[in-house]
């Protein structure tokens, strides 16, 4: 067992807890809007909440916040590439998925993804270098078939063995 300082083996601690990855979306007025992020958690049933954080110099939750709606898409595990171009700096990131307007506000649905979640910006509180994002939820779909994308140690994965 080794005792752990410092960021840099502090995000190695931190990256031995797995999770899944969602692309958060949303359309202002020019253009469809959408970051990568794996912080999100389902927070509360009833109320139906879900949380996620955002980093303080994310480019693009300012924008969704002022829109105040979004989509939660939570990725598959053939959807590696998706993620990388929604956390990477292309300005067409829409180009690497195909998409449909959810919900009444038209927030972007990407094609292949294993779930997806509409919801209204409810609250948000500071987090360090990142804001806690509270969304409560306005619509939710599922597609049964497709199996959720993992994220660990820095690297993809599947739930399922191989
Ligand atoms: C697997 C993965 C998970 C990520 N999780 C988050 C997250 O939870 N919150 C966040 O703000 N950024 C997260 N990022 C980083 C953002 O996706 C990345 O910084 C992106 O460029 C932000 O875009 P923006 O500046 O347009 O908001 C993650 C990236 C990857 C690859």
């Amino acid at each position: 067992m080794d005792v752990i300082n410092g960021e840099r083996p502090s995000r190695e601690v931190l990256g031995t807890f797995p999770s899944g990855v969602v692309v958060v979306t949303s359309h202002d007025l020019s253009e469809p809007l959408g970051f990568t992020c794996q912080s999100f958690v389902s927070l509360s049933l009833n109320p139906l909440l879900i949380s996620f954080t955002a980093a303080r110099d994310s480019q693009t939750w300012p924008r969704i916040r002022a829109v105040g709606s979004f989509c939660v898409n939570i990725l598959a595990d053939d959807q590696r590439e998706v993620s990388m171009a929604f956390a990477g700096s292309r300005s067409d990131r829409f180009t690497a998925a195909r998409w449909w307007k959810s919900g009444p506000g038209g927030e972007p649905a990407l094609h292949g993804a294993c779930a997806w979640i509409t919801c209204s910006l409810r609250d948000e509180f500071d987090g360090g270098d990142h804001t806690i994002v509270i969304g409560a939820v306005t619509g939710m779909s599922i597609d049964r078939r497709r199996t959720p994308l993992v994220f660990h140690r820095g690297e993809y994965a599947s739930v399922l063995a191989g």
